[in-house]
């Protein structure tokens, strides 16, 4: 793909993701794509930082249950790197609704909720770089060369 863009993108395992044993699963589901994993942390998440994270659902009728729920367990933040990152890693994990995602999508095979739906991935370039820098100190990603990219990308798309 001649444009294809160089993009990294922030991966949220909700709390439900580690209480139901998910996260090697979930982790290895990326590895295999061929995507880097450039960051990778457990922490908790607190009000302050959902009210930025989720800006634009501040006003909905489901906020306040989405933020106790991020809130009520340890996540795994990760920032993967790859091209065209943000949506390939979109299509891993399905659309936003466990019942209604693809088979073979992580959502699709570990959820059947619209909130305790496993994963968040970051849906733009933009939003990708707010939620790197909420998370994320600068050095806690490393950029290092992937050995396994020769084999991952042809010689076009790696220059
Ligand atoms: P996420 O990709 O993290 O982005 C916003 C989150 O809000 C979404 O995944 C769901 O977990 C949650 N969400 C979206 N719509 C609803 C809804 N109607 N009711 C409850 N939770 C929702």
């Amino acid at each position: 793909m001649a444009n294809a863009q160089l993009q990294k993108s922030v991966v949220l395992l909700k709390p439900d993701a580690l209480q139901r044993g998910l996260v090697g699963n979930i982790i290895s589901r990326f590895e295999k794509k061929g995507l880097k994993l450039m960051a990778l942390k457990m922490m908790y998440l607190n009000q302050e930082m959902l009210e930025k994270w989720y800006e634009h659902h501040k006003e909905k009728p489901f906020f306040a249950d989405l933020t106790s729920f991020m809130t009520s367990g340890p996540i795994v933040a990760m920032l993967w790197e790859g091209l065209e990152c943000i949506a390939a890693v979109r299509k891993l994990c399905g659309v936003t609704t466990g019942y209604e995602a693809e088979a073979g999508s992580i959502r699709g095979d570990f959820s059947m909720s619209q909130q305790h739906n496993v994963i968040h991935a970051s849906d733009s370039p933009e939003t990708a770089k707010k939620e790197q820098e909420l998370i994320f100190d600068k050095d806690e990603v490393f950029d290092y060369d992937k050995g396994e990219y020769l084999w991952v990308y042809s010689l076009e798309e790696r220059n």
